[in-house]
């Protein structure tokens, strides 16, 4: 299988991640086995831990990564803490997630991701899973299609689109890629440097179909909780809504009391277990020349920190 995608960020997520040679490092995204195989490299007598939720991904990464002391597991890393007691693993160095989704599964277009190809409604980063885009476009409800779209896709034309499809439903099912970008163009008016017309509700369904948000969160506060104090964290992510949630979880993170500003003491005994690596990193105006889908890609990173309660003992 040729599969085709270009790391993003490679050499400043794994420069800012990795402190340790013989650590034991986790790739919650392996996809192609990009950062992956940097992270391999640098290890000596460490160990690396790859998930992927797509097969495919699997399979390349297998390919990639043959040699190094690598164990590669297909799971959705919303199982992060099960992943990790499977293997006997108490404690981590560090974990990167690369979120989104890999060029390889946009391109391949069988996989019905791209608004450019036609291909079957399908969008299911796992085959196993059975929610897929054809579902959502055939079986959501006028609401719940305007919701997605709105939240995100941030479509200003959710409610024109979502009526589209609701009334083209009426006498045929949307069944392909092509359908439903057709539908879409006959629906907004045609926008100069607006971007392709269909972009923002692939994206939609895409998130929609994957959960791509209601697993980040918790796999944030997971991973932190088995790093070593010293150990750390990094996240690329690719909207605004992806990274919203990371911050907001790094900052809640880092953060000793979270009481409301109005109240004299604390009552919550928060404590921060992490502290805040700077700032979101970017692409450099070169990386994202040389490869345009590193665009909006913003990297964060976080390293666990004894927290209070331990430091006080
Ligand atoms: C941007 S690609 C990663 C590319 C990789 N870092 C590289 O350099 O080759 C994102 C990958 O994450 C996987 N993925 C996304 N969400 C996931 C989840 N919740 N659980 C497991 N894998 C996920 C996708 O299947 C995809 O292969």
């Amino acid at each position: 299988m040729d599969y085709k995608h270009t790391s993003v960020m490679l050499d400043e997520a794994i420069d800012i991640l990795m402190t340790d040679e013989r650590g034991i490092y986790v790739d919650g995204t392996v996809g192609g086995g990009g950062h992956a195989r940097a992270m391999a490299s640098r290890l000596d007598g460490g160990l690396l831990i790859g998930i992927d939720r797509d097969q495919e991904a699997i399979d390349a990464a297998a390919d990639r990564l043959s040699g190094f002391n690598v164990r590669l597991v297909r799971s959705n890393f919303s199982r992060f803490d099960e992943i990790l007691d499977e293997l006997s693993i108490d404690r981590i160095d560090g974990a990167i997630f690369d979120l989104g989704v890999s060029s390889h599964q946009i391109d391949e277009a069988s996989r019905g991701f791209s608004y450019m190809h036609d291909a079957p409604l399908d969008m299911r980063m796992d085959i196993r899973q059975q929610l897929s885009a054809f579902d959502v476009v055939n079986h959501y409800s006028e609401d719940q299609l305007v919701k997605i779209f709105s939240e995100y896709g941030e479509e200003k034309f959710s409610k024109r689109i979502a009526r589209a499809i609701v009334e083209r439903r009426r006498s045929t099912e949307i069944k392909t890629t092509g359908d439903l970008v057709e539908l879409i163009k006959g629906s907004v008016p045609a926008l100069k440097g607006a971007g392709h017309p269909a972009k923002r509700v692939f994206q939609a369904i895409r998130i929609e179909v994957n959960n791509e948000l209601g697993v980040l969160d918790g796999v944030l506060r997971s991973a932190v909780n088995r790093l070593k104090v010293g150990g750390r964290l990094a996240v690329i992510t690719f909207h605004s809504l992806e990274d919203r949630i990371v911050k907001t979880t790094f900052k809640e993170l880092a953060t000793d009391c979270i009481c409301p500003k109005d109240l004299p003491v604390c009552v919550c005994g928060h404590r921060a277990q992490i502290k805040l690596l700077g700032r979101a990193r970017t692409p450099s105006s070169q990386e994202i020349k040389n490869n345009p889908r590193a665009k909006s890609a913003k990297l964060r990173a976080a390293e666990k920190i004894q927290s209070g309660v331990e430091r006080s003992i």
